[in-house]
């Protein structure tokens, strides 16, 4: 078999010395291509409505950059936008312009977290942001972080290191506890550690979402009665459907008394921690052992972005070390792959690091406060003789009219998402405690008072 000559001019690497012109040839093009994405959502709304994309495949031959934008273009055009200002149904809000140079600049560079030799300063970095975030928790000099792809990643980090600091990693009682509105995710995280799905206990939520502490201990003694040993309780600090925190002060107290592991999931209200902003409890977070936080949530940096605090890295190093033996490591530094489940790994914390001096203290305070204003503003004006509404301090709102059953539920939520869609308002239709809701997720900055009064006309 005889192959065509592949065309050399489109084997594109950068240039180690010259000036680089395809590549600024490319990154320009996909620029204003992205721009004009952006600015062109204004007539397209969240979703768009033809989705016209075609998979192609690659081929033998491959195919010129010019065919490929062509491609490129429709799969933007063919993606949710998170930049509309009626893209309120999920915890994904528009990314900041300084995160989505971070991901360039991470790309460019091409650093592995894996080992120190592979990322020497942004290592470097990733410790120094993470202590930066013990110190805005209040948590000792033993405490530091480690970054992973994402909330499930982070969480799961923490509960094996939580399992393996009990001595129960082969222990097939081991059992850990959430409330029954925590995410889902907590159950993929017991497959992954190989326990049975018993091993998730849950226990009761009280009328605003927050764990019932009568319960937890109900629960504890239960466990201890049949045998099962808990390596973890996890607190909630923003539920997923309504944003609600669990009693951190009362839980911790609890945990102490048994010595169970505190785990925080923050991913939803975590960050809220590091600001001033008056939310009870979100002082407390320095008595867990381990905190999830998930800024990619909310503070609108780019997926994925999310950091586990520990209050002792040595837990983290006795979990995970296994001294990986291709890397010989000057001045003892560690390699921060061994300090969690991820191996190789992207440099998202540089889009953190940006976005977090880019904004400054002021800066995170407003994003965050102002979108939990919104949703106040939202709740206020939401008729309540209509709706039951369920919402907690944070920015997240969940509705449905008043004594509907599933079925009805369903119904309601499809028919009102088509309306609220056919008027470029996208909400999310969860399932919660055997109703469909519609759940409003205040999180994006370019949603203003106007837009929320536009959405409230077609609620009331
Ligand atoms: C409270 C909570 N915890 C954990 C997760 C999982 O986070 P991720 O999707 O980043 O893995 C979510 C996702 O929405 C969440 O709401």
């Amino acid at each position: 078999m005889t192959l065509e000559p592949i065309n050399k001019k489109e084997i594109l690497f950068p240039e180690y010395s010259g000036t680089n012109e395809s590549l600024l040839f490319l990154l320009n093009k996909t620029s204003q291509i992205l721009c004009k994405w952006f600015s062109d959502s204004k007539e397209l709304g969240p979703l768009p409505i033809d989705n016209n994309f075609k998979c192609s495949v690659p081929d033998e031959y491959g195919i010129s950059t010019d065919t490929l934008f062509s491609e490129i273009e429709s799969l933007i055009y063919s993606s949710f936008n998170p930049v509309h200002p009626g893209s309120l149904a999920h915890l994904d809000p528009p990314p900041l312009i300084i995160s989505i140079l971070g991901d360039l600049i991470a790309a460019v560079l091409n650093n592995n977290l894996l080992a120190h030799e592979l990322s020497p300063s942004i290592s470097q970095l990733e410790e120094s942001i993470c202590k930066w975030f013990c110190t805005k928790l209040n948590f000792a000099e033993s405490a530091g972080g480690i970054a992973a792809s994402g909330g499930t990643l982070s969480n799961l980090n923490a509960l094996v290191a939580a399992r393996f600091y009990a001595g129960l990693e082969t222990n097939q009682n081991a059992v850990f506890l959430t409330s029954e509105d925590a995410h889902s995710s907590f159950l993929k995280c017991s497959r992954i550690m190989g326990l049975g799905p018993k091993s998730l206990i849950k226990v009761k939520s009280d009328n605003n979402g927050c764990m019932d502490i009568v319960d937890l201990k109900n629960t504890i003694n239960k466990c201890h009665r049949e045998g099962k040993k808990i390596f973890s309780i996890v607190a909630t600090l923003g539920t997923t459907i309504r944003g609600a925190v669990d009693p951190i002060k009362n839980i911790s107290r609890i945990c102490k008394e048994n010595n169970i592991w505190l785990h925080i999931d923050g991913s939803i209200g975590g960050i809220f921690a590091i600001t001033k902003i008056p939310i009870k409890e979100i002082n407390k977070v320095n008595c867990a052992n381990s905190i999830t936080i998930n800024p990619q949530k909310i503070l609108g940096i780019t997926k994925t972005s999310s950091i586990l605090i520990v209050s002792d890295m040595e837990v983290l190093k006795n979990t995970f070390v296994t001294k990986i033996p291709y890397f010989s490591s000057e001045n003892n530094f560690l390699n921060r792959g061994e300090l969690g489940i991820q191996g190789s790994r992207p440099a998202e914390i540089i889009k953190l690091w940006l976005g977090l001096r880019l904004l400054g203290m002021q800066g995170i305070d407003k994003v965050l406060s102002t979108s939990i204003e919104k949703k106040k503003f939202l709740e206020k004006n939401l008729n309540n003789k209509i709706y039951d509404l369920c919402s907690g301090p944070l920015h997240i709102i969940s509705f449905l009219p008043k004594g509907m059953n599933k079925n009805e539920s369903d119904k309601w939520t499809l028919d009102k998402s088509r309306i609220l869609m056919n008027n470029k308002f996208m909400l999310s239709r969860p399932m919660f405690k055997n109703r469909y809701y519609l759940r409003a997720v205040l999180g994006n900055y370019n949603t203003s008072k106007f837009h929320i009064n536009e959405l409230l006309k077609l609620l009331n």
